[in-house]
């Protein structure tokens, strides 16, 4: 039975949400399932905006046929070539074959390299600027490469100012019926899943995503409608949303305050960063956040280290160096471009070791990072000589914030 929902007269949501998968890319976790959006537009012609993922495909086939009411689809958009959202081409050029299929030449590239379609007949090729005419709403094409891959493309409907922005501003999430974000948990769930989405998905391509937002630039933008997650049409929402996608693209913090990521084996280093959580609650500091490292999945501490100014990093030797899963924290905030940032070391050795010389390594840019304070060397377990240079490192923090 379709399950469809209309965003206005003449366009219907077609997606649907996998509630099985556990993993994003088999790599991100997902609470609750994911969303794949995708939009069918009637109008003199018919457009379908994107297909979706294959978990999905049953539904979303009765969807379209439902949405259409019996009438051909004339183009198919394809702003994305990633499999979750082009895994059902090849279903919609079987049930379609005169479609157009409306890309850029890397979009077909890509679209040849995943499945063995010979329909050059079919391809519509666009370029950014294009228009697309379907009756009533006129789609102009924007390039918007590396938003997530080369080959993205978004469409502006000039009518009604709506967005249709592929995998920009989406979030982790599921769409349990209500599909707009005005109608969700915006300031709770969406708002933290959208950071934790763009960060993860986005994050590294952040000249990419203001090159965007500047091509958006004095446009009036009424909705915003991404592959994932809910709809924008809330004024406060889009202006909120194209704030922080400006905020997290530069690199900027969100927050000024302190996360404390850490290490532990037996507890002797988390007892260190407890203390010093504790001094810098007591000097005043708000909103702290401290995280086991080995037991938070990866993509939230990437997330929180797009909103916090302040990371301090904490861990043991082992093997002589670095511990292993902090080495993976920071060179993956690294890999995803993080800067901008301040931060401060901790380390605990009992027989020696590289831990610090090598967080120290990553952080040398001055042009990017700022070390605040002396680094805190902990022998095996924290005493009481150790409670100067732990305040001393948080009077340093608190200095470093009131700046
Ligand atoms: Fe939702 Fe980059 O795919």
């Amino acid at each position: 039975m379709h399950n469809t929902r209309k965003i206005t007269d003449d366009i219907i949501w077609v997606g649907a949400t996998d509630r099985q998968v556990q993993l994003f890319e088999n790599l991100f976790p997902l609470a609750h399932g994911m969303s794949y959006n995708s939009y069918v537009l009637l109008d003199e012609k018919t457009a379908l905006l994107d297909t979706v993922d294959s978990s999905i495909s049953d539904i979303y086939m009765e969807n379209i046929l439902h949405a259409l009411g019996g009438r051909e689809l004339d183009y198919l958009i394809i702003h994305h070539m990633e499999p979750d959202h082009c895994a059902n081409i090849e279903a919609v050029l079987r049930r379609f074959p005169d479609v157009k299929l409306v890309g850029n030449k890397t979009t077909f590239k890509f679209l040849e390299q995943f499945y063995d379609v010979h329909v050059k007949d079919n391809y519509h090729p666009v370029k950014g600027g294009d228009t697309l005419e379907l009756g009533k709403r006129t789609l102009k094409f924007i390039m918007a490469p590396n938003v997530h891959w080369p080959e993205v493309m978004f469409s502006y409907d000039i009518s009604d100012g709506f967005l249709f922005s592929a995998d920009g501003f989406g979030s982790f999430s599921p769409l349990d019926g209500n599909l707009f974000s005005d109608e969700l948990d915006f300031d709770g769930r969406i708002k933290e899943e959208s950071r934790r989405y763009f960060v993860n998905i986005i994050g590294k391509f952040g000249s990419n995503v203001l090159k965007v937002l500047k091509k958006l630039n004095g446009l009036p933008i009424n909705m915003i409608l991404p592959l994932h997650g809910p709809i924008f049409r809330d004024k406060e929402h889009i202006s909120y949303m194209i704030d922080r996608y400006r905020q997290w693209a530069s690199y900027e913090p969100e927050q000024e305050s302190v996360l404390i990521l850490f290490g532990s084996m037996y507890g002797n280093t988390e007892n260190a960063v407890g203390n010093l959580a504790t001094m810098l609650a007591e000097k005043g500091v708000k909103n702290l956040r401290l995280y086991d490292i080995s037991n938070t999945d990866p993509s939230l501490l990437m997330s929180e280290m797009w909103s916090y100014s302040h990371i301090v990093l904490a861990s043991p030797n082992y093997n002589g160096d670095l511990m292993y899963k902090m080495d993976t924290v920071i060179r993956e905030a690294l890999r995803l471009n993080l800067q901008n940032r301040k931060i401060s070391f901790m380390t605990n050795a009992t027989w020696g070791g590289a831990a610090l010389k090598t967080m120290e390594s990553y952080f040398e840019d001055p042009k990017h990072f700022e070390i605040v304070g002396e680094p805190v060397k902990i022998s095996s377990s924290v005493k009481v000589d150790n409670v100067p240079e732990i305040e001393a490192l948080a009077d340093a923090i608190v200095a470093s914030l009131n700046a």
